[in-house]
């Protein structure tokens, strides 16, 4: 086994690997396997200008996907430590084999995510297609890494006084992919923000990042960003000399200026007794606010601010002065 940490490999991602990584020896696996739809159909599809993408795109023949898939997925099984988390990113086209080959495996499904992006595939006569899909398996054997925290705290709001934390964590994702006029691009390049979202949440600075079929390296630029450890393949020698000079650019820990810190403290009230001057106060600030034309929520949002208290602590008050 050579030496794999930020290491990048210009071979096929299944026999890569078993020359490559050993037995759970990675922490994390984000991939973007091929679409197994040819390369022109793509360039059709997304209606680009095709001067800035870099030619070397390897697809793989439709009536060789499933078996394909099988095995590769089998050797990211392989690689996964016990607790360690996959995402497979992938059109719907060929899902069925990915759905199919990632349930023959001992991994875990944990979330089926919808990712909406812009630049939909336009059609007059149906509806406009502009999602793809995010397999979250993790590998039984130990707890997996689930950073809950790590970008919303627990009492952050938004301005209607909606948990910030339950919105960044629910299944669908609305991220929009990135226009880089000028500038050469893989074809079907991940954005930074939704490679920030998954390895925030689902590892730790120092652990190691593994994408099978790396394209643009979004994954490892990300990683290695990140101050994570990254490893990948990509068969393309065209893709993988030009990806491997950019990767020399990349300084470790660049984004992490850019992720925002949640905010972790506590509302200064929450848990205390209520008094009964806080009680009556409380009980006329909500007729107040409730004559102007707010919600519910942003009544429960805007008092939550003024007597220091969690979301549920003004709510339960609230639910108990309705019911008197
Ligand atoms: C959908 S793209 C990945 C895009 C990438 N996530 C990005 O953000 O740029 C799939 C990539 O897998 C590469 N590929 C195809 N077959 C491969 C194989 N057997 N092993 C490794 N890479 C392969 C293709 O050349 C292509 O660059």
């Amino acid at each position: 086994m050579s030496d794999y940490k930020n290491n990048f490999f210009n071979e096929d991602c299944i026999t890569g690997c078993q020359q490559h990584l050993p037995d759970a020896s990675v922490d994390l696996i984000v991939t973007d396997p091929p679409y197994g739809i040819n390369g022109g159909a793509l360039d059709k599809h997304y209606h680009r200008k095709e001067d800035y993408v870099i030619d070397g795109y390897v697809e793989v023949p439709p009536e060789e996907y499933g078996e394909f898939t099988r095995q590769w997925i089998t050797e990211a099984e392989r690689i996964l430590k016990p607790g360690g988390s996959i995402y497979v990113i992938s059109g719907y086209t060929h899902l069925y084999h990915i759905l199919d080959a990632l349930r023959q495996t001992s991994l875990e499904e944990q979330n089926h995510i919808i990712w909406k992006y812009n630049f939909g595939v336009y059609t007059k006569n149906k509806y406009v297609s502009s999602h793809y899909h995010i397999l979250y398996y993790t590998k039984p054997g130990a707890t997996p890494t689930f950073n809950t925290y790590v970008r919303y705290g627990a009492q952050e709001k938004d301005m209607g006084g909606g948990s910030l934390n339950y919105q960044d964590r629910e299944d669908v994702w609305t991220i929009n992919r990135e226009y880089k006029p000028g500038q050469q691009k893989n074809k079907n390049e991940l954005p930074t923000d939704l490679l920030i979202k998954i390895i925030q949440y689902s590892s730790n600075p120092g652990e190691l990042v593994c994408d099978l079929f790396l394209g643009s390296f979004s994954t490892a630029k990300v990683a290695r960003g990140l101050n994570r450890d990254a490893t990948g393949f990509e068969i393309s020698t065209k893709a993988w000399q030009y990806q491997m000079k950019q990767m020399e650019q990349i300084h470790p820990g660049h984004l992490l200026k850019k992720i925002r810190t949640p905010e972790t403290t506590l509302p200064e009230n929450q848990g205390k007794p209520w008094s009964e001057a806080e009680l009556q106060r409380l009980e006329s600030r909500f007729r107040e606010l409730s004559e102007d034309a707010r919600t519910k929520k942003q009544i429960i949002g805007k008092l939550c601010e003024e007597f220091g208290r969690g979301y549920f602590g003004i709510l339960n008050r609230i639910n108990s002065l309705k019911s008197e």
